[in-house]
């Protein structure tokens, strides 16, 4: 996306420093692998435009920008051993390629190094800008904590699984953007203005990792696509679907999110059609679709100019479109 393009060129070109490759190799060297695989690199771009957006002058929030990006990459290399996930960006896990040991020590490392770039901003907004990343990082462990409870549980309900998604995913989108202000020194009314709308579209962006989950193209999606059928995440996707489908295709989901199959290829053709014909599917898109409405309604009552809401309004278009 144009709008994105000259933030993600500066914040790749501090990514390549902001770790050093130093001993020992096998500590650092994933954390580089990690980051060479790229990815959207929306969480970060997201500080840069905000305090683009409120203070004119995005290279103040790069060190905030790369701690964002920092955590979310650690997030990622922890959740593909808790996934149990073999893909990533394309390519290989990280405790894949090494193994579960390595993953989780240069996850920590990551987080770490996060904590780290924070140092780099005077003392009051250190201490906010710290503030607000410890809150946010505990609620992605509660959120992370809840997704993986809900795989063994048959009772779980769509407003918890949206409180769920609102605490793994929801809330750093929502905090990467409030850092932006942050630093821009926006009023505490847009800073809670722009992490609201930032939420709410991290809520419609999860709900679309999940529908890109089941039905995502192997080819471009990066990840290993049935992912959550596998590992019996109770996604909307899901839960709609019990709600919605006939008596017989819910006992046959019910059942095959109670197996672990071998081979897991039936499983998820069968549970994917019935995400189809019982219009889970469908509504998982009315659901993308109203959370990044939502997220635009809170966008009318920012002080912004309208030429920036329109810019930030097409980036809910495009995240909603969006196939990888
Ligand atoms: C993946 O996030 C984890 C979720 C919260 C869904 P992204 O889809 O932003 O992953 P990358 O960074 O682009 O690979
Ligand atoms: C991940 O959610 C959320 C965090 C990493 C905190 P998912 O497990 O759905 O993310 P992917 O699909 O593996 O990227
Ligand atoms: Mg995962
Ligand atoms: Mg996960
Ligand atoms: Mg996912």
């Amino acid at each position: 996306m144009e709008l994105l393009a000259t933030y993600s060129q500066a914040l790749v070109a501090h990514l390549e420093n902001a770790v050093i490759e130093k001993e020992p190799t096998q500590l650092y060297k994933p954390v580089k692998y990690i980051l060479s695989l790229g990815g959207k690199r929306l969480r970060p771009v997201l500080t840069l435009l905000t305090a683009d957006f409120f203070g004119n002058d995005y290279e103040k929030a790069m060190h905030a920008a790369l701690a964002v990006e920092l955590f979310h990459n650690f997030s990622l290399i922890h959740d593909d051993i808790m996934d149990n996930a073999p893909l990533r960006r394309g390519k290989e896990t990280v405790h894949e390629k090494w193994d579960v040991n390595t993953g989780i020590l240069s996850g920590d490392a990551m987080l770490i190094l996060a904590y780290q770039l924070f140092e780099a901003y005077e003392p009051a907004k250190f201490q906010e800008l710290a503030k607000l990343f410890s809150k946010t990082a505990l609620e992605v462990c509660e959120g992370q904590q809840y997704d993986v409870d809900f795989e063994t549980r048959d009772d779980v309900t769509i407003p918890e699984y949206i409180k769920m998604i609102d605490y793994k995913t929801a809330v750093l989108i929502g905090a990467a953007m409030k850092m932006g202000a942050i630093v821009a020194e926006a009023s505490s009314s847009c800073c809670q203005g722009v992490y609201d709308f930032g939420r709410n579209l991290g809520i419609a962006f999860q709900l679309q990792d999940d529908y890109l989950d089941a039905f995502g193209n192997p080819k471009t999606f990066g990840k290993q696509v049935g992912g959550d059928i596998i590992a019996n995440k109770k996604t909307f996707l899901y839960l709609t679907a019990l709600n919605n489908s006939t008596k017989g295709d819910a006992e046959t989901l019910v059942h095959l999110f109670n197996i672990n199959p071998k081979d897991p290829a039936d499983k998820i053709e069968t549970v994917k059609e019935i995400f189809l014909t019982s219009g889970a599917a469908k509504a998982t898109i009315a659901e993308i679709e109203a959370y990044t409405q939502k997220a635009n309604t809170i966008l009318e009552t920012l002080k912004l100019s309208e030429e920036k809401k329109e810019k930030l309004r097409a980036f809910g278009k495009w995240l909603m479109e969006r196939t990888v």
